[in-house]
């Protein structure tokens, strides 16, 4: 989605901007641009070469003049209007010196653009973006000072979104508007910043506030009308600038991977109190709001949803609760019965996912508790909810989620156990053994870790396949999903994933002997279930790979070739099973010459509906 970074201050750099917005790449964007104001004027570039127009944008930078003391940059991931050149952001007025840059979709738009087409302006661009400008113009005709035409024309767009806009008749200050998707204030050295994400500004900025929704704020100097960052939250980030740094590895996918053991157990270790007890970060509701639940519903999107999947059956296995889970695209249109013995759960590595922030907050709406899972401090849904498990993977740049997703499935675990000792089923000393061997996980974790060169070894004569199927029952289930879904994102693959038993109510129909099956199969209750489903489909002469526990040759017998993991309690495997299927995807998409961090289409925080 659409990246932001404005810089305010004594000599603000272009190529500070800039590498903000490298920082962003990972959002996903296919053209990029910036600005440089001053009182004389604004100066834009642009760049519409896809995934390569940040490059291009670099050789340009020693156009804008050096020593400028404000400069907005953007990178576009097109909603309306194609990647081009003249869609590509900062956008201007007719005067050239209102410039803005936007992230997100203002839905009445048409009927706006309508209205600036009839009063006289020349629109240069197909987007939504450019309308806002223009409306601001007009304001500004209208005898409006800055802030206050912003407000006014932020007031009358319907939707989700951020804006960042500079005027050349102030060439000391910005100012910003959100509602619901991100922006980020920040500020270091004099010098002040609106991001989309904090890593953007890890490197310039030492402190960090959080935006209101619905209110200017004007950064760099005071602007009559605006709030400035004073009536501003700080935010406790603990991030560094060198944690989104590549160092070692090809790709952040291939480093984010390795690091996936120290994610979880830097989660895990933070959510276990001294005494083996629940630590819970945030929790804004008393504990014996959560006692009486009664019902527990979890929402996310992609990687974040198959976590909640997992935790679906931790959650029924250690506290007895009934629990949902739905796609949170889907759940937010839903008319669901909820009261306040009902817990909403959002999980969101960004915390900013749109589709997941209004689902929860529909929820809070309508009554419920809610619960955020997310790996981001301050991130809108840790702010909306009623109590934050925080993930402490440190950030996440692949676009395609690892460390995060057995981040979220360690956090949902202690969870279910927090609830379960909460609502009695679970002794205070059965809780912290249970706490105990999740955290002990880590080092299996680790251990799947350490085989990937055998795993890419043994995957070797499947790199050439095209179509894949997962299968698995129960717990494995959502990690078939979740090793369909890396394979797609990774490698645009035809991928399928289904639960073991359903197979053969139809998919069974499309295996051949060119269709390769990853069966899950660690030793459970339903072990010898899939091995039966996994002889179906030998009978119907498709390629097999096991995904097994060590010392399970039975397993190994059925398949070509067998991944196997370290042995760990049924109940944890989805932890170490999804392992040696994220290795897969990327060896696939690397044999495929593929980009690991930035798949085609995709973008990383989906801050759209
Ligand atoms: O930030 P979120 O966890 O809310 O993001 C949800 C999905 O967009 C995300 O998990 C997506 O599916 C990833 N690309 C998965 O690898």
């Amino acid at each position: 989605m659409c990246g932001i970074v404005g810089g305010v201050g004594p000599s603000i750099q272009a190529a500070e901007v800039f590498d903000g917005l490298k920082r962003l790449e990972y959002r996903g964007y296919d053209s990029a641009g910036m600005a440089l104001v001053g009182a004389e004027g604004v100066e834009v570039i642009r760049a519409a070469t896809g995934r390569h127009s940040l490059d291009e944008l670099k050789g340009r930078l020693s156009r804008l003049a050096p020593g400028a003391n404000l400069v907005v940059g953007h990178t576009r991931w097109a909603t309306h209007g194609a990647p081009t050149l003249g869609n590509a952001h900062p956008h201007t007025d007719c005067t050239g010196r209102v410039v803005l840059v936007h992230n997100g979709i203002v839905d009445n738009f048409r009927e706006l653009r309508g209205e600036v087409l009839a009063l006289g302006h020349e629109l240069k661009s197909e987007t939504d973006s450019e309308v806002i400008a223009h409306l601001i113009e007009d304001g500004l005709a209208a005898g409006m000072e800055p802030a206050e035409a912003v407000a006014s024309v932020f007031s009358r767009l319907l939707g989700h979104m951020a804006l960042v806009v500079a005027f050349a008749q102030l060439p000391l200050t910005i100012f910003g508007i959100r509602r619901t998707s991100p922006l980020l204030v920040a500020a270091g050295d004099g010098r002040s910043f609106f991001a989309s994400d904090a890593p953007a500004v890890l490197d310039v900025a030492t402190s960090f506030y959080e935006m209101p929704e619905d209110r200017v704020i004007a950064i760099g100097e005071p602007a009559k009308g605006a709030a400035g960052t004073s009536v501003l939250v700080p935010l406790a980030i603990d991030w560094a600038s060198q944690d989104v740094e590549l160092v070692g590895y090809q790709s952040f996918y291939e480093m984010e991977l390795a690091q996936e053991g120290e994610a979880f157990s830097d989660t895990v270790s933070s959510l276990i109190d001294e005494d083996g007890g629940a630590v819970v970060d945030e929790l804004k509701v008393d504990p014996y709001e959560l006692k009486r639940l009664r019902k527990v519903t979890v929402v996310g999107c992609g990687t974040s949803y198959h976590a909640g999947l997992v935790g679906r059956f931790l959650i029924e296995h250690f506290a007895k609760i009934p629990v949902e889970v739905d796609v949170a695209s889907e759940y937010r249109y839903r008319d669901p019965i909820l009261d306040d013995d009902h817990l909403v759960v959002g999980v969101s590595q960004s915390g900013e996912s749109l589709d997941t922030i209004t689902a929860v907050k529909g929820a809070a709406a309508a009554g419920a508790k809610t619960l955020a899972v997310t790996n981001v401090i301050g991130s809108q849904l840790s702010r909306l909810a009623d109590a934050v498990l925080y993930t402490r993977a440190g950030p996440e740049v692949s676009v395609a989620s690892t460390k995060t997703h057995v981040s979220q499935v360690g956090a949902l675990a202690l969870f279910a156990i927090y609830l379960g000792e909460l609502k009695g089923h679970m002794y205070p000393e059965e809780a912290r053994e249970a706490r105990s061997s999740l955290r002990d996980v880590a080092s299996a974790i680790e251990a799947a870790l350490a085989r990937q060169a055998g795993y890419e070894e043994s995957l070797a004569p499947f790199v050439g396949s095209d179509r894949f199927f997962f299968i698995g029952r129960n717990l494995q289930y959502p990690v078939a999903l979740e090793g369909a879904l890396k394979l797609k994102e990774l490698s645009y693959l035809a991928a399928e994933a289904y639960p073991a038993g359903e197979l053969k109510h139809g998919p069974i129909a499309m295996l051949d002997s060119e269709a390769v099956v990853v069966a899950l199969v660690p030793r459970d209750r339903l072990r010898e279930k899939v091995l039966a489903n996994i002889e179906e489909v030998r009978a119907r002469g498709a390629r097999v790979i096991v995904v097994a526990f060590d010392g399970d040759p039975e397993a190994a017998t059925l398949a070509e070739t067998a991944l196997f993991v370290p042995e760990v309690r049924p109940i944890w495997s989805p932890l170490v099973t999804v392992i040696p299927l994220q290795v897969m995807a990327g060896a696939i998409a690397r044999s495929r010459g593929l980009n690991l961090d930035r798949p085609r289409n995709l973008a990383k925080t989906v801050t759209v509906e």
